[in-house]
């Protein structure tokens, strides 16, 4: 696999070079193109190193002879702009080529992957939207920025996909062209992509955190990034499965290809899945669902001089709810545990009658909310428990889909 990474000015430019160093570990070819911006932010060297070629910045670094960004422009599988800035996204929507870089990917045919990572208020900003639209119409595929903090101070959305993110994305596009050799992370998708061991299968996904209001201005939630679901969700769709992701409060986008549905309470998660019950073959209960709610949610907006003593009510069970009437349904739950995990994973088996469980432990070091990782134990319905070690959160959803699939397969 030949992989263009496009290197632009962005303060999440060091940010390529573990993306470089991922693809290369993993058996890619890779070459970079920076734009001078981007140079002044990380050293080409970085990139030399890394990737093992040289760096390209300049349009007539090797003239006379074959202009280099047809040579570029031909010979690579995927091109993708890690970072891209709104500079060159708008230089792109509008045919502009006075770099290296801008002409390249003016004069391709592989598929063009746009990863953009920038202030809030520049992402914001009419013209970049719309210049992203543009270029979505025509084709250009985006690797969507999360929402988080920013390199110049505020939380917001518009920093750069996750690492895993972007090599699931390269992933996806190289799997459409013909070729062979690639990493484990590029690899993975391909492989599933082959199987499609889920085509026909409906999956709905539920994800993020749920909010409960307290009065008409304030809520009370929790700490879900909606990662986790995120990942299972792309890797659903990547399997070939029609794939529904109720999305409570996410801080990450939701994967392309996904019906998606918007929630925010407990009551509305139950109703987004009975919309979809009647013809889902495997739900998959990755949301952190609160457990409490206010017991009396105030008109307006409770005033702080009258004090305030909080009174919660539980919430439905809503595994439970389903999975009571699930017939041949598969239910698959999470459970997070911060100590003992495979007895209460066991017990939250039994006790709503799933046929999978992941337990994990969201305050272990290096996973949990937020994080890219997760780490745990897969309990099947027949005592079987799987550990897992530290991985990836795609990964561990490939596995997750590995038990869905034989399980679905199994059902008479
Ligand atoms: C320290 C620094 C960080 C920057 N970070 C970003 C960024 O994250 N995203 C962005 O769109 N522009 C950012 N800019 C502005 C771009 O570098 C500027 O628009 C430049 O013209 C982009 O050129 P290029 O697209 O050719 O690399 C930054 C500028 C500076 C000085």
């Amino acid at each position: 696999m030949r992989i263009l990474i496009g290197v632009t000015g962005s303060i999440a430019a060091y940010k390529a070079a573990e993306v470089v160093s991922a693809l290369k570990k993993s058996g890619a070819e890779v070459t970079v193109v920076m734009t001078e911006h981007a140079t002044e932010l990380v050293g080409p060297a970085t990139f030399r190193g890394l990737s093992g070629n040289e760096v390209r910045v300049g349009l007539f670094e090797r003239w006379p002879g074959k202009p280099i960004h047809i040579d570029l422009a031909t010979g690579h599988d995927v091109v993708a702009i890690i970072p891209a800035t709104a500079n060159i996204i708008g230089k792109i929507a509008c045919g502009i080529c006075d770099d290296l870089l801008s002409t390249v990917v003016l004069s391709t045919r592989s598929p063009v992957l746009v990863a953009p990572a920038m202030n809030e208020a520049m992402y914001g900003n009419v013209a970049v939207q719309e210049n992203i639209a543009t270029l979505k119409e025509r084709g250009i595929s985006f690797i969507e920025p999360e929402t988080g903090w920013l390199a110049c101070g505020v939380e917001g959305i518009g920093r750069l996909a996750s690492l895993d993110t972007i090599l699931a994305a390269i992933g996806d596009a190289a799997s459409t062209a013909d070729v062979a050799g690639a990493s484990d992370a590029v690899a993975a998708p391909k492989a599933a992509a082959a199987s499609k061991d889920l085509a026909g299968r409906k999956v709905v996904v539920t994800g993020g955190a749920t909010l409960e209001p307290l009065d008409e201005v304030r809520f009370i939630s929790n700490r879900s990034s909606g990662k986790m679901a995120a990942a299972l969700a792309r890797v659903a769709v990547r399997r070939g499965a029609e794939t529904v992701l109720v999305a409570g409060v996410m801080a990450v986008p939701p994967p392309p290809g996904v019906k998606v549905v918007r929630v925010e309470t407990g009551a509305e998660m139950k109703q987004a899945i009975q919309d979809e019950w009647e013809d889902t073959d495997c739900i998959v209960m990755a949301a952190a669902v609160c457990d409490f709610r206010p017991e009396r949610v105030a008109k307006g907006k409770l005033k702080r001089r009258d004090g305030l003593v909080l009174k919660l009510a539980s919430t439905d069970d809503i595994l439970g709810s389903f999975s009571r009437k699930k017939n041949k349904r598969m239910m698959v739950g999470f459970a997070l545990e911060t100590e003992n995990a495979v007895e209460g994973g066991k017990r939250k088996l039994d006790e709503k009658d799933l046929d999978l469980v992941i337990a994990n432990n969201p305050l272990r070091e290096g996973t949990g909310f937020g994080s890219d990782k997760n780490a745990g134990y897969l309990i099947y319905r027949d005592g079987r428990v799987e550990e897992m070690p530290l991985m990836s959160k795609l990964d561990l959803s490939e596995k997750v889909f590995d038990a869905v699939a034989s399980h679905l397969a199994a059902m008479p």
